[in-house]
Formats: C-alpha cells, sequence, structure tokens
C-alpha cells in the first residue's frame, strides 16, 4: 500500500489536534476511540474560547452588541450546519444536546401523536440504545409495536428481510446509516424509498456517517437525521435533528419554555417559528458555534477526502487485525482497498475478556474501548456480553495501526501464557 495520501492527510492535520501529542505512561498517545467521540481541533477550541472571551451573551433577546454578536455566531452556526447536509432551508435545523435527544424530540412529538396501537415501528437489531429505547417508551405508551431487522449472514443489515417485514401498519422506520459496532454502511436510500412506498416516515442516525461521509439529505430523502457534534469535531452538548420542513412544522413542541413561544398568556401559549420551537430554554450558544467552526473545518478538508483517506485506513486495520490468530471482528469485511465500512473494529479474543485488553493496551498508551457500546440487543445475537473496539479518524495513521496491532499480539500473547 501507498503512505502517500495518508502522508498529506493526516500529516496535514495532525498539528491540529494537540491533545494527540502526548505521552499516557510514557508511551505516545494512540486515540483510537473516536466512534464514541473525536478529538478537537484549535479551529474548534479557539472558536469556543474566542466566544467566551469575546461575545458571551444570551441570543435571540437582546439589543445590545455582545448579544447581536452572539445570535449572528449562532444562527451563523445554523447556516453552516443546514448548508453541510444539504438541507433545503435553515429552519430544518434544530439545535439539540445530542443525537439521543433529537430522537427522543421525533418519538415524543411525532410517535406520541401518530401512533397507536396496530401501528409497527421498524428497528435493526444493531441500532443504538438511543434508538431503541424511546421507540420502546412511545410503544408502549401508544400501543404500537416494534419489528426488528436482522443481519445477513455477512453481518450486514438483512435489506431483503427489511422488505419482507415492511407493511401498510409500519408508522416509522428509525435506522442507523453506519453501525457503531459493525462498522457496515446502510443502504439508506433504498430503505428510505421503501419506506415512503409504504408511507413510512424514516429517521436516519447519522451519528457515524456524517463526520466521515458527504450526507445530502435531499438527494437521500429521509425524514428525519440526527447527529452528535462531539463525534464530529464540535463540543459535547451540541448536536442537531434535520427535519423536512413540513413535518417539523406539524409536530408540536417537546420542550416547553422561554424561546420557543410566540406569546404567553396565563392559560395558554402560542408557538414560536421554526426551529426555535423546539429549542426551549438557553441553548449551548458557544457550543452550537464551535460546532459551526467544526463544520468550516471538514468542509475545509472535504468530506471525500476523509473518506477515502478513511477507506485506506480501514484497508491496512483489516489487513492487520486479521493475521492475529482467534481474533474475531464482527460486521461485515471491507474490500481490499477498504470499501463498504467504517474505519472501525469491533472485535473479541478467544478466551479474553475485552475490558482485559483495552486495561493492557492502555499501559501502552493506546486508547479503545471495551463495553457493550451502547448495543447490548446486538452483542446478545453474538452471545457475547461486549467486545474491544477501535475506532479511527482521520487524524491517525498506519503507523499507529502497526503499533496498536503489535501492541495487541503482545498483550494476546501474555493472556495466553499466563493461562497455559
Ligand atoms: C450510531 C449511534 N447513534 C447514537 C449515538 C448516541 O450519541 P449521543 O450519546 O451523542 O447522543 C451514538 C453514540 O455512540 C452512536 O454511535
Amino acid at each position: 500500500m501507498t503512505f502517500t495520501q495518508e502522508k498529506t492527510l493526516a500529516a496535514k492535520v495532525r498539528s491540529d489536534f494537540p491533545i494527540l501529542d502526548q505521552e499516557v505512561d510514557e508511551k505516545p498517545l494512540i486515540y483510537f476511540d473516536s466512534a464514541a467521540t473525536s478529538q478537537k481541533p484549535l479551529a474548534v477550541l479557539n472558536t469556543l474560547r474566542n466566544y467566551y472571551e469575546r461575545d458571551n451573551a444570551n441570543v435571540h433577546r437582546g439589543a445590545h452588541t455582545l448579544s447581536i454578536r452572539a445570535t449572528e455566531a449562532y444562527e451563523g452556526a445554523r447556516d453552516k450546519v443546514a448548508k453541510f447536509i444539504n438541507a433545503a432551508s435553515r429552519q430544518e435545523i434544530v439545535f439539540t444536546r445530542n443525537a439521543t435527544e433529537a430522537i427522543n424530540i421525533v418519538a415524543y412529538s411525532w410517535g406520541l401523536n401518530h401512533l397507536k396501537a396496530g401501528d409497527e415501528i421498524i428497528l435493526s437489531v444493531m441500532e443504538h440504545h438511543s434508538n431503541i429505547v424511546p421507540w420502546q417508551i412511545i410503544a408502549q405508551k401508544t400501543g404500537a409495536s416494534i419489528k426488528y431487522v436482522g443481519l445477513t449472514e455477512s453481518e450486514e443489515l438483512d435489506l431483503e428481510q427489511f422488505k419482507s417485514l415492511i407493511c401498510e401498519r409500519t408508522k416509522i422506520v428509525a435506522i442507523a446509516h453506519v453501525s457503531n459496532t459493525l462498522g457496515c454502511i446502510n443502504p439508506v436510500e433504498e430503505i428510505i424509498a421503501i419506506a415512503h412506498q409504504y408511507g413510512a416516515k424514516i429517521l436516519i442516525d447519522a451519528c457515524q456517517s456524517v463526520p466521515h461521509m458527504p450526507i445530502n439529505v435531499q438527494a437521500m430523502g429521509c425524514d428525519w437525521l440526527v447527529a452528535s457534534g462531539h463525534k464530529m469535531l464540535a463540543p459535547t452538548g451540541i448536536g442537531f435533528l434535520y427535519g423536512k420542513q413540513a413535518l417539523l412544522e406539524e409536530m408540536p413542541p417537546f420542550f416547553g419554555g422561554g424561546e420557543m413561544i410566540s406569546e404567553v398568556y396565563l392559560d395558554h401559549f402560542t408557538c414560536g417559528e421554526l426551529p426555535h420551537k423546539f429549542e426551549a430554554g438557553t441553548p449551548a450558544i458557544g457550543e452550537a458555534i464551535a460546532l459551526g467552526a467544526a463544520v468550516d473545518y471538514l468542509t475545509e478538508i472535504g468530506l471525500d477526502n476523509i473518506h477515502t483517506y478513511e477507506e485506506e485506513l480501514t484497508a491496512y486495520l483489516f489487513e492487520k487485525l486479521e493475521s492475529i490468530p482467534n481474533l474475531r471482528i464482527y460486521g461485515p469485511k471491507p474490500t481490499k482497498d477498504g470499501k463498504g465500512r467504517a474505519a472501525l473494529a469491533s472485535f473479541n479474543v478467544e478466551g479474553i475478556h475485552a475490558s482485559d485488553l483495552s486495561t493492557l493496551l492502555d499501559r501502552e498508551g493506546i486508547a479503545i474501548r471495551s463495553g457493550h457500546h451502547c448495543t447490548q440487543p446486538l452483542h446478545r445475537l453474538f452471545d457475547a456480553s461486549g467486545s474491544a473496539r477501535a475506532s479511527l479518524y482521520f487524524y491517525n495513521t498506519c503507523e499507529e495501526i502497526d503499533t496498536f496491532v503489535k501492541a495487541l499480539k503482545e498483550t494476546i500473547d501474555f493472556f495466553n501464557s499466563v493461562m497455559e
């Protein structure tokens, strides 16, 4: 393989991420946990600091300079997000705390008001808990039932099963674009088209795709799409809900309070305009503005470049991991050039607990995750309580993969020798 592109991308951006330039236990930090949360470039950190140093004020209701500046920057960030995912208008972007909150808004505001006994919700077995539990709550309240799409032999979403599950009783489909555990990229365009043929609405959980590949909601055709800022270089505490304007107009507010109203009387209130109708209370102003900076940063690098580079990392990671005996990676195999899945690998090694692996790797400065990754139903299918997961981003390198795989092999050898 060539390292040409790696040198141009990871080498180009690496100094933008000061956190990566440190030692853990006297070893250079290797951060392979970006699916949980990404690191933040200086452009984002400086934007946040600049906001609090120079512009901090509450938005929308102030006539003074700082409030006007804060409002312009906050609403400017909304424009950036709208453009980033090609929403038809800025009104279609609702700032939320994270993707979980965005899904809950749809579940409570739309689901509670549209679902009834006999209706069906379709999810998949690979969903993150945040795209399962809200629907279970709404199903309990409305009497609707949930059906789950399973996996094919190659551990991808079973599209044929989806086609057999969907029917006129299906009112909503909620599916991850990219699985945070399997790494598979689901054929969302096809799923959306099928859902719409049956008159069902469709929500895409784009937490693991928006940071890594170009997203065009209009081309995709989804009704709602959710993402978390902290996985796409922004701070925690900010995410967004995209919704088709007509749908958002029709949905009642979920949170009530300041900012989301037009008029309040002692016995009733009238709703504010979109998107403020869904943004009750003082929002995460600095965090939203910093999300705008993250979007600028990602746009400047180019999502196509990020995606292509990550394919290169994926190919290399799989080639190396597959050489380790008794190591089982969940999800589909990538092609030789790393296509067809995300740059992450969830795995188990026979006879060794995933958390023991990650604890020992941490002593080598290597940060990987172990546990159920908020996909317990999926792990149960594999008869596993959890797995280890290495998840990469465009600031990672093939040299880091080499160090990780060497340390992983040594750790496995150590455990095997102890167990002998
Ligand atoms: C696919 C997927 N959906 C939803 C979430 C939830 O994100 P958050 O906790 O930021 O709301 C995650 C986080 O790991 C995820 O990977």
